[in-house]
């Protein structure tokens, strides 16, 4: 199997000018190669490593969302284990994406090696580089990516000081400029004493890459091709090589599910303090779940608790309370939610509505001051402005087979406990006697009972209960 495309793909025309950076004197373009091939066997998973969320999203997502802003005019991934799921994800995650699949696992010099002809031409007068990234380290930040770019050296490798080195290429400088990346196998007494270890990201001049990485050769302890030799390489060239420092939690790679959940813990503390700087109050912040894509307008207040899945934006103002959860929803402002509130794909809660404890609400919009206060389930449904659904209503929108729509109207007054039996349309102004079962439209203003009458039977309830009293004492 393979998913080549190489040009054909990753077009070798500029698709917009956001795609050329303006750097200094000259333009620049960068393109992107994610390697992604690797099994990732310590995670004993089925599924690719890449293919695991934090904050809700792929690895890999994780990774294509760090290099958006720099708006690259390519983005290649190297897939190789459960390359068909990967590729799945990273073409929904990035329309124009190219994915090379890797045969043979050779190491990351050959991955990129892969990639290689599937990169556009030069751009006439224009700088062109590539970052290379590692589909499993999540947390790296635009703003390093963007320093590596902006360096002016042919290789531009991300180092951090390492708190324990042991496992990673160690970056050697020779007075104060990097002269090559040593892997810890390879690597001597005095190159393991080293504790500037290399993160995986690379930034290298384009012409640069494609002509070292073919001299890339296998002299090393594991006998694989090492990306990493690319920066004596370059010396040997006379190139210059730089190294662009970062705090290790940035190079934070996952390779197993203990790492998965530390890297997990980071993200969700990264984000917390992302959305607490956005002007917004979480008044637990570490109890609150966020996913990558999570937005949240200014003012709102979000209590303890709260998790918020995949898809979730909530505007300006509005209040999400405790043990809440969210997904693929959208609040408008000054909505409240909760608390116990569940909030589920396409749910559309208009300004200043009202979803209250145990309501379930999905694929319906609930217009602006609309209250759903208690222990409803509203599915495939569209409530009016100011309608009032009271406690315990639920839309009975499934037939066993197909799904139906309710729609309410403006202002309209749903009694508790009903049950409104889909297809069904409730017009504006009406309303609906507690306890009834509707299976047919409301027109507007109109009152609809549909229960079994109420009859009242005088003294019965006293006779009744004298009656068994007295079989009960005729048992003693
Ligand atoms: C690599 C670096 C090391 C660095 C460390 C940081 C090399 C030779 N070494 O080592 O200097 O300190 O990362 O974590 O690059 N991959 C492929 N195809 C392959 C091999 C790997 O796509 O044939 C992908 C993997 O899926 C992974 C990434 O490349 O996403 C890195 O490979 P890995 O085997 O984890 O490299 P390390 O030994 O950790
Ligand atoms: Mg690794």
């Amino acid at each position: 199997m393979t998913f080549t495309p190489p040009v054909a793909q990753c077009s070798s025309q500029i698709r917009s000018v956001n795609q050329i950076n303006n750097i200094g004197l000259g333009l620049m373009v960068v393109d992107v190669i994610v390697l992604a091939a690797g099994l990732g066997s310590r995670m004993l998973s089925e599924m690719p490593k890449v293919l695991h969320c934090i904050g809700q999203a792929p690895l890999i997502a994780h990774v294509i969302s760090a290099v958006a802003p720099l708006t690259p005019r390519c983005v290649i991934a190297v897939v190789g284990h459960g390359a068909a799921a990967v590729v799945k994800t990273v073409s929904a995650l990035h329309a124009d994406a190219t994915c090379i699949e890797q045969g043979d696992m050779l190491g990351t010099g050959h991955a990129v090696a892969q990639a290689l002809p599937a990169l556009p031409p030069a751009v006439d007068g224009a700088m062109s580089k590539v970052l290379v990234l590692f589909g499993d380290t999540p947390l790296v930040r635009s703003e390093t990516l963007q320093r590596m770019i902006d360096s002016p050296a042919a290789v531009t490798v991300l180092g951090f000081e390492a708190v324990d080195p042991t496992g990673y290429g160690r970056l050697i400088e020779e007075d104060g400029s990097l002269v090559a990346i040593v892997e810890h196998r390879d690597a001597g007494p005095a190159e393991r004493a080293v504790t500037l270890c290399n993160s995986g990201v690379m930034c290298v001049e384009a012409a640069t890459l494609r002509s070292l990485v073919p001299q890339i050769g296998t002299d090393n302890a594991k006998g694989e091709y090492y990306v990493t030799d690319i920066v004596a390489l370059a010396r040997k060239a006379e190139q210059s090589c730089a190294v662009i420092r970062c705090a290790e939690e940035e190079t934070l790679g996952v390779n197993d599910r203990a790492g998965l959940a530390t890297a997990e813990a980071a993200f969700q503390t990264r984000k917390r303090a992302e959305i607490l700087s956005a002007g917004v109050t979480l008044t637990a912040p570490e109890t609150v779940h966020l996913a990558l894509d999570t937005v949240i307008g200014p003012d709102s207040v979000v209590g303890p608790f709260v998790v918020f899945g995949p898809g979730v934006t909530v505007e300006n103002g509005a209040e999400i309370l405790p043990f809440s959860h969210l997904e693929g929803c959208h609040v408008s402002q000054g909505a409240r939610i909760g608390p116990h509130a569940r909030l589920r794909p396409g749910a559309e809660i208009g300004a200043g509505a009202r979803i209250g404890n145990f309501v379930e609400v999905k694929e319906a919009q609930i217009a602006q001051g609309a209250k759903i206060n208690h222990l409803s389930y509203v599915g495939d449904a569209q409530i009016g402005e100011d309608a009032n659904i009271g406690a315990g209503a639920i839309t009975c929108n499934y037939d066993g087979v197909m799904k139906h729509r309710t729609e309410i109207g403006a202002r309209a007054f749903i009694g508790s406990n009903s049950a409104l039996v889909a297809p069904v349309r409730i017009g504006d102004d009406a309303m609906v006697g507690s306890g009834s079962v509707i299976t047919r439209d409301v027109e507007a203003g109109a009152l609809a009972i549909a229960r079994g009458a109420q009859t009242n039977k005088p003294g019965l309830a006293r006779r009744l209960m004298e009656r068994l009293r007295a079989i009960k004492a005729a048992r003693r």
